[in-house]
């Protein structure tokens, strides 16, 4: 585990293996540990970075109201000079790693080799989740992240997962807990703001590996499917006994599509 300093902020970051570079970035409110079985497989072949983003995990925060998906963009690409990778890395993103993708996909468009996106969308919020989002960071901020986990691991994970595997949902629980109200509400109102990318869909010129939970209740398989269906050869995988946090709850087949999506590029 590495400490890097982008300039505002410190990161924590997992940087284990050598090959070409993969980048693979959590989702909401979550930090680095949900790759973990991705980081153990795939770092045999490739140079795995896995950062805990700006506010999360063990990175740094400067406290500010708003983080939008450019800041947390900009920041990994910071992360990535700091770590001397020049050559195109393929970004891998979860839901809200998959709104930062698109970001980074806007403004660094020349660092990017290959786009894996799991379980996100490209569409923004309508204004009524817009609300809800703003509604759950004035809620945090004022009574702090018990809220947060009651609200979110339903949502996250198949139901046979929440009834079967109790250790997951605990850990997940106590990541959620440990992360700071301001942070979260920070990413909040990020995603309450952020761009409507299904527009730029059609312009993607690299190749791009979707992945979704066959039970996927946020980001649904029929979602995803117009989001592969929209960009020019996307591949698409749909991974069975698996909600929104596919990379961790399918993690054999999640690794596998991402193992022979970069094998054959
Ligand atoms: C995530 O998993 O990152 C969140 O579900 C994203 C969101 O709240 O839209």
């Amino acid at each position: 585990m590495n400490s890097v300093n982008i300039g505002q902020v410190h990161l924590n970051v997992v940087d284990r293996g050598s090959g070409d570079p993969l980048l693979l970035v959590h989702g909401f409110p979550l930090d680095h540990t949900m790759w973990n079985a991705q980081i153990e497989v795939l770092s045999s072949h490739y140079r795995v970075i896995a950062p805990d983003l700006r506010g999360f995990g063990r990175s740094g925060s400067t406290g500010d109201e708003m983080t939008t998906m450019g800041q947390f963009a900009d920041d990994l690409a910071a992360l990535l000079d700091a770590l001397q990778i020049g050559e195109p890395v393929t970004f891998c993103g979860l839901s809200m790693g998959g709104y930062i993708a698109w970001e980074f996909y806007r403004r660094h468009r020349a660092r990017l080799a290959a786009l894996v996106l799991c379980d996100t969308r490209a569409a923004a919020d309508s204004e009524e989740a817009a609300r809800g989002r703003r509604l759950m960071a004035s809620r945090v901020m004022a009574e702090g992240a018990l809220a947060v986990p009651e609200a979110m691991l339903p949502k996250l994970l198949a139901r046979l997962t929440l009834e079967e595997r109790p250790e997951m949902v605990e850990s997940l629980r106590q990541t959620m807990l440990a992360t700071r109200p301001a942070s979260i509400a920070a990413a909040q109102r990020g995603m309450a703001a952020r761009e409507d990318s299904t527009a730029l869909l059609g312009e993607i010129d690299l190749p791009v590996l979707i992945i979704v939970g066959e039970h996927d209740a946020i980001t649904t398989v029929e979602e995803m499917r117009q989001v592969a269906g929209k960009i020019p050869g996307a591949q698409f995988v749909e991974v069975s006994h698996a909600g929104h946090l596919s990379p961790l709850e399918n993690p054999p087949v999640v690794s596998g599509a991402i193992e022979e999506f970069l094998g054959a590029l």
